[in-house]
């Protein structure tokens, strides 16, 4: 197995709002405006780099346990950053698609305006960007489990491809690099099936002052990333071939 110089698939866990904003003595909300710059960026830098799927976690199930205000905070801003941004995700080739909103608390205006941009960006071929909102992994596999049993398969003809047919999104790859900012060194509940063999990246610098160099910092480290997938790399030292 060889290791392409693009990943193919880049997942994104933006974190660090909060903190950007409270070293600045700023309520938390401002952390998340500032983010939407940065989610431009990085969209932007992956699809002229050649990365062909592009997900970024927006807002897991347990993000239900922030307070209200920072919860509906979100949901507008959300809005905000989709329709401000539909006419350059059209432009760029970019498929744009949501990952979860399963939940009935997101606001029926959000649930809409997903569905507007999925609709309107349908026929993109350029890159796939999945937003993960409203997600999680263990979620999301036991809705799989659910969808096989009612399939009515024999236990015997499950296997991990059976199995991820049954997956929201199924045409989605393996992530090959997850990049999660602010040092926090977790999963956070975020793809956990197709995180299986990823590279991971934790860059200490918050979401909000995450920009394009920094993206691109880290596909040149994916870059210098043995993947071995189990088996054992050719080296100088003369040792077999897998
Ligand atoms: C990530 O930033 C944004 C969401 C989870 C929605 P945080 O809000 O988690 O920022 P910190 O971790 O508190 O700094
Ligand atoms: C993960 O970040 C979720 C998103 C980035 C949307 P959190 O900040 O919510 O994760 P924890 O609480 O630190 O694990
Ligand atoms: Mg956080």
């Amino acid at each position: 197995m060889t290791t392409r110089d693009v990943p193919r698939h880049v997942a994104c866990v933006m974190d660090g709002n909060g903190r950007w904003a409270a070293r600045r003595s700023l309520p938390r909300t401002s952390g998340h405006r500032a983010a939407e710059t940065t989610v431009i960026e990085v969209i932007e830098a992956a699809r002229s780099a050649g990365v062909e799927w592009l997900s970024l976690y927006a807002f897991s199930t347990e993000n239900w346990r922030r307070p209200d205000t920072e919860v509906d905070f979100l949901m507008h801003l959300v809005r905000h950053v989709v329709r401000k941004h539909a006419p350059l995700l059209l432009a760029r080739g970019i498929r744009c698609r949501f990952l979860g909103v399963t939940d009935s608390r997101i606001p029926p205006f959000l649930v809409r305006d997903f569905g507007d941009l999925t609709t309107l960006t349908g026929a993109n071929r350029g890159m796939t960007l999945t937003v993960a909102f409203d997600h999680g992994g263990r979620g999301d596999i036991v809705e799989a489990a659910r969808s096989l049993i009612r399939s009515g398969v024999a236990p015997e003809a499950v296997d991990e491809r059976e199995f991820a047919a049954h997956l929201p999104f199924p045409d989605t790859p393996d992530v090959d690099l997850v990049i999660r900012t602010s040092g926090e060194q977790r999963i956070s509940n975020f793809m956990l099936w197709q995180v299986a063999y990823a590279e991971w990246i934790f860059p200490q610098v918050l979401w909000p002052d995450f920009r394009a160099t920094h993206f691109l910092e880290c596909l040149r480290s994916y870059r210098g990333r043995d993947r071995r997938f189990g088996g054992i790399t050719p080296n100088a030292n003369g040792e077999p071939r897998p």
